[in-house]
């Protein structure tokens, strides 16, 4: 089959379309027949290796274990293992590529990726596999810390960075629970955020969201650019603040942990802040959020912004888009 391959860390320019063999699968897993598969600012921190820390955490020590980056894909079911229950052949599914954390090549730009069933939804049928592909780690990121139940209807709610992928999401899933939602990005994406429901935007270049008097019940912050001390100035007293961060392609945090030691002041200060959540031991799994994130796409609660779509041997370009800052929504590779 056709796959991007990843032979060393670096610049996306040493990503190669190549001929490799095609994935074989385990009892539980699904061999899906990539349609579309979607770009990501993990996919970035994964083809360069940094912050290093990620490569300790399963990447890969020297170099990377699995050489075909991607991790969200859109397809249909070629074979099953022989455990599979919850997926027939031919079945349209969705999904990200393997269980747990985003720090490693999942094998999706590729014609062919083994995926565990527990990690695939089959696709909602109004959608195509572009906007399908669009969802998975974006949509996850929204949703598990934005969980129904966090907001009540007429709540308060800024999103920063509501242009981006994970921000596309989380302005659709606070307007979806009856929030009122502001949402802040550049300029250039503000129509694109008011066009999925945002009731007010703020221009970031122009207006300083921690200054401007305004009080919510929620922040959701996606590139972190502002101390926590600041936000609080735009937070109600029983307000949440809910930090998501963005190394901005390497220009802020450490190399070699990136911004995990932020997350920690800020885990531990959620001691003696109630503004800030607690660490919970009871995230829902990916394949119930999976379910709620079919569900909220069949009911159009949630509708995919794709930006741009490349080709399987373009993955290097649409890299270097993403890192731009150029998408609105998401951008998606197409075999
Ligand atoms: N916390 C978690 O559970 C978790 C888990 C996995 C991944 N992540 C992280 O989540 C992030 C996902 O980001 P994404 O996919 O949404 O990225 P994205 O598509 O790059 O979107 C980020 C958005 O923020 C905007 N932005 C940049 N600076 C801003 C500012 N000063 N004020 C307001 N908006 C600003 C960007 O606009 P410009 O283009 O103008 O810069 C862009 O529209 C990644 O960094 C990933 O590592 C978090």
């Amino acid at each position: 089959m056709k796959a991007i391959v990843q032979d060393a860390y670096g610049s996306p320019d040493g990503l190669a379309l190549r001929e490799v063999d095609k994935p074989v699968i385990k009892d539980d897993e699904v061999l899906v027949r990539v349609h579309a598969a979607s770009v990501h600012p993990d996919v970035w921190h994964v083809v360069h290796g940094r912050p290093y820390v990620l490569r300790l955490m399963g990447a890969g020590l020297l170099r990377p274990k699995n050489r075909v980056p991607g991790t969200d894909v859109a397809g249909h079911v070629e074979s099953l293992g022989k455990d599979v229950t919850r997926f027939r052949l031919g079945d349209e599914v969705f999904g990200e590529t393997f269980r747990g954390s985003q720090w490693r090549n999942g094998g999706a730009f590729a014609e062919y990726v083994s995926v565990p069933q527990d990690t695939l939804a089959l696709k909602p049928a109004n959608i195509t596999f572009e906007q399908a592909a669009a969802v998975p780690t974006s949509g996850l990121i929204a949703l598990q810390n934005l969980p129904e139940g966090r907001l009540r209807p007429g709540h308060k709610v800024l999103v920063n960075g509501a242009g981006g992928g994970v921000g596309s999401f989380a302005v659709q899933l606070a307007k979806a629970y009856g929030a009122t939602v502001t949402g802040v990005d550049h300029k250039t994406k503000l129509d694109m955020v008011r066009s999925l429901g945002a009731d007010r935007v703020i221009d970031y270049t122009q207006e300083d969201f921690t200054r401007s008097g305004e009080r919510y019940d929620l922040i959701f912050d996606v590139p972190g650019n502002h101390a926590f001390a600041d936000c609080r100035r735009a937070l109600k007293p029983e307000g949440t603040y809910v930090l998501i961060g963005h190394d901005r392609f390497g220009d802020v945090g450490s190399r070699w942990l990136g911004s995990l030691p932020h997350f920690f002041r800020l885990m531990a200060l959620s001691m003696f802040r109630s503004q800030l959540p607690k660490m919970s031991s009871s995230m829902p799994s990916k394949r119930d959020s999976m379910a709620v994130l079919k569900e909220l796409l069949e009911t159009g609660k949630l509708t995919p912004v794709v930006d741009r779509t490349f080709a399987l041997g373009e993955v290097p370009e649409a890299i270097r888009y993403l890192t731009e800052g150029e998408a609105r929504g998401k951008v998606v590779i197409v075999m």
